[in-house]
Order: structure tokens, then sequence, then C-alpha cells
């Protein structure tokens, strides 16, 4: 996922129901959980790019660069006229580097739930790539998506970078390819990148880094149940923690109550030891023959797949 401009607007008073009813729903569970896209309010946003630009955290800067590489011969096997959807948007220089090689474009569809992020990205796009329609969708993109078989757009693609499919447990990210394929026709496919198993500290070092700029991402969730529900919990009585789960294949990260307290939220109370966690984040990694397994179950075959010369992440265009 690019770093992402995004605030609060139309839907707020809903946005803030689900909010809360995820946020008491995750407390509750005995391995306290809250979901990772609340990460991403303005602040958040901004301290993931911020990430982004990290010298530990290399994946956005190595597809950035791998895009460079392979977007030619990617621009082949695509064909010309091409509808490309990006769900999650970007807007960002990961999208205009496809755009910039491919034949003709015809369109540029980002899909995403919120509104002022998508005129962002329409603006910005309109304004590099003036003959391209850009058709904007306030949608979420795990949800089904028929509103795309229902136009009739010929050679649609779905662009989706930054790893974001690691996110997702397995099962979730079969289903999400799944449909993610359902949006494209015969002649389309989804190029997906992914972040490659590899050395686990230079895993956990991009999880982990020096300035601590993740520590503040993963800790704005509190940030945020602070500020924008009635709770009187203190960010600050909470550490970043990023540990590899070998079994799962994944970084996880959790936030660690560092003394024994009762935060009250909504009006309800959750108890925590201490050193007890929430867990706030999954981050999987795969293999290449991982990941074409995970494709193939979703309904999809890996035409072809490109890396990095170090080997650190993995993009492949997948057609049904
Ligand atoms: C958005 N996503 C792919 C990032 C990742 O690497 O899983 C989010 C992130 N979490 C901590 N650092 C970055």
């Amino acid at each position: 996922m690019d770093a992402k401009v995004k605030s609060f607007s139309n839907n707020d008073q809903d946005k803030s129901d689900s909010f809360s009813q995820d946020v008491l729903h995750g407390l509750s569970q005995e391995q306290k959980t809250l979901p990772c896209k609340y990460f991403y309010d303005s602040r958040g946003s901004q301290l993931f790019e911020e990430i982004c630009e990290l010298d530990e955290y290399y994946i956005t800067r190595t597809e950035l660069a791998l895009i460079d590489t392979i977007k030619h011969e990617v621009a082949d096997l695509i064909g010309d006229s091409a509808t490309i959807i990006e769900p999650g948007a970007g807007a960002g220089k990961k999208i205009q580097k496809l755009l910039s090689a491919l034949d003709s474009p015809k369109t540029y569809v980002p899909v995403d739930i919120s509104p002022d992020f998508l005129d962002y990205s329409e603006q910005k796009i309109n304004q590099k790539f003036p003959k391209l329609e850009v058709l904007p969708i306030e949608a979420d993109f795990t949800k089904p998506l028929s509103w795309v078989q229902q136009r009739n757009i010929q050679n649609r693609n779905v662009f989706f970078p930054g790893s974001t499919i690691g996110n997702f447990s397995p099962q979730q990210a079969t289903k999400l390819l799944a449909n993610l394929a359902s949006i494209t026709d015969d002649d389309g496919g989804v190029l997906v990148g992914f972040d490659l198993h590899k050395n686990v500290d230079k895993i956990k070092a991009a999880y982990n880094d020096k300035k601590g700029v993740t520590a503040d991402f993963n800790k704005n969730i509190l940030v945020r149940i602070k500020s924008e529900l009635n709770a009187n919990i203190d960010p600050e009585t909470f550490e970043h923690e990023a540990v590899f789960n070998h079994d799962e294949s994944r970084i996880e990260m959790h936030l660690k109550s560092k003394i024994e307290q009762t935060v009250e939220i909504e009006n309800r109370r959750f108890d925590f030891q201490k050193s007890e966690t929430i867990h706030t984040e999954n981050s999987y990694k795969y293999s290449n023959q991982a990941f074409v397994e995970l494709a193939q179950e979703a309904g999809l075959t890996s035409q072809k797949h490109w890396m990095d010369d170090e080997q650190l992440i993995s993009m492949h265009y997948l057609t049904k």
C-alpha cells in the first residue's frame, strides 16, 4: 500500500460506530486484538509514509525500483488499452510508473473507502495523465466488487503492490485474491507484490526501527481510541513489540502493557496484566512457491514473477 492522505469526512458517525464496535469486540477476546486498518487516520497515514522512507523498511523502495525494472515487460503482458484497478489506491509513484509504461491505457480505477483520498488520487493522476479516464470508486475492496463487472470495460487488470496482501491471513488472502480475480476479464490479470520470507533479523529490524516510527504508528491506534472514543487509556503505558512467528511465517505487531491496569472504553472495563499484549497486525512473508499455491487456491495462475537482486520482495502477474 502506498502512503495515503486520509481524513474523516461525510459518514464520520458510521465510521466511529464501527470503530468503537471493533475496538470493544477486539479487546474482549482472550488474546486482545485490534484491526490494523485503524492505524490509518491522517496521522497514521503520515507515519506510514515515514516508515516507507526508513533505512530498515526495505519493502517500498525495493518494490519501486523493481517496478521500474520490469514495467515494460509487465506492459507487454497487460497489452494495450488496459483498465487498471487499484484497490486501496496509491496515486503514488508506483501506479504512475506502471501507467507511464503502458500502451495507451484507457481507464484508471482507484478504489478506496476514503472519498478525500479518492479526490486527491483523481486530481494527481489527471494532472499527469490527461488522456486517461480516472474513475474513482468509493468502496471497501475486501467486499465483493460487482460494480466493475457491471460496466462494459475490456482488458481489466488489478494492481495490488506494497505487500498489503501480507496483512491478511492466508485464508483471507485467498478470498481477497479470488475477489480481485473476479473483476478481471479474460484479457486481464492481477499484478501483486509481496514480501519474501528471508533472514528473520532483517524482517525484525524493518518492524523495530531505531527512530521508533513504527512504534508511534502502532501506538497511534491507542491515540485514536483515546481521542475518538469515550476512553481513559494512556498510550504511553503501552510499548511497541514486533515478534516473528516462525510457525505462521509472519511478523506480528503487539502493544504490550507496561503495567497492570484497567482501562475504560465506552463504559466497558478491560483489565490488563503487566506485559499482556494487544495483537494489532500480522505481516505474512511468503516464498514464491507458497504464494503460487495461495494464488492457485484462488483460481489464479502465476504467468510470470520477478524479484529484486537481493530477493527481498516479489511481484507476480496472475491470470485466471
Ligand atoms: C501496509 N503494510 C504492507 C505494512 C507492512 O509491512 O505490513 C504495514 C506496516 N506495519 C509496520 N510497518 C509497516
